[in-house]
């Protein structure tokens, strides 16, 4: 009875996180990723790795899927998934947990290695925008 709502979720993402793969430019490290997101709206976003030569400036997945969540009208995540070439579960690194942060609210859920898990479970104690609204009103 659950696995059908489960795979109703997250079949979707799945998907659009494999066919993202098919862009992935990852010549230096042959580690494509693909990634997907879905927004407030019901939409669906993804993303892809892009590396450069200039090794340190290559976008992780989550990077351009942000990116495309923002030129599609932007808004919250609710889910996300990510996937290896071989269309794995993969973790997000410690950069991207804090781009995925950014738009992300407490009902936020990511399917992990290790099942779904929540924003705060990926990235405890995170520092965000909440910090910087602090910082202005502890001003002088
Ligand atoms: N990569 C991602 O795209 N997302 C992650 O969360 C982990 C790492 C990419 C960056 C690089 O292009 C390749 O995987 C190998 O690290």
């Amino acid at each position: 009875m659950l696995q059908p709502i489960l795979d109703e979720c997250w079949e979707p993402l799945r998907q659009a996180a494999t066919a993202a793969l098919d862009c992935a430019y990852a010549p230096y490290s042959n580690f494509r990723v693909g990634a997907a997101a879905r927004l407030a709206d019901g939409s669906i976003v993804s993303g892809c790795n892009v590396e450069n030569a200039s090794y340190g400036l290559s976008l992780c997945a989550e990077c351009t899927m942000v990116g495309a969540a923002r030129m599609n009208g932007g808004g919250l995540i609710t889910e996300f998934y990510c996937v290896d070439a071989q269309g794995g579960i993969l973790m997000p690194c410690g950069r991207c947990r804090q781009l995925l942060y950014e738009f992300s609210t407490a009902d936020t859920r990511l399917m992990t290695t290790s099942g779904v898990k929540s924003m705060a479970e990926v990235l405890p104690d995170a520092f965000g925008p909440q910090d910087l609204t602090r910082i202005e009103l502890e001003r002088p």
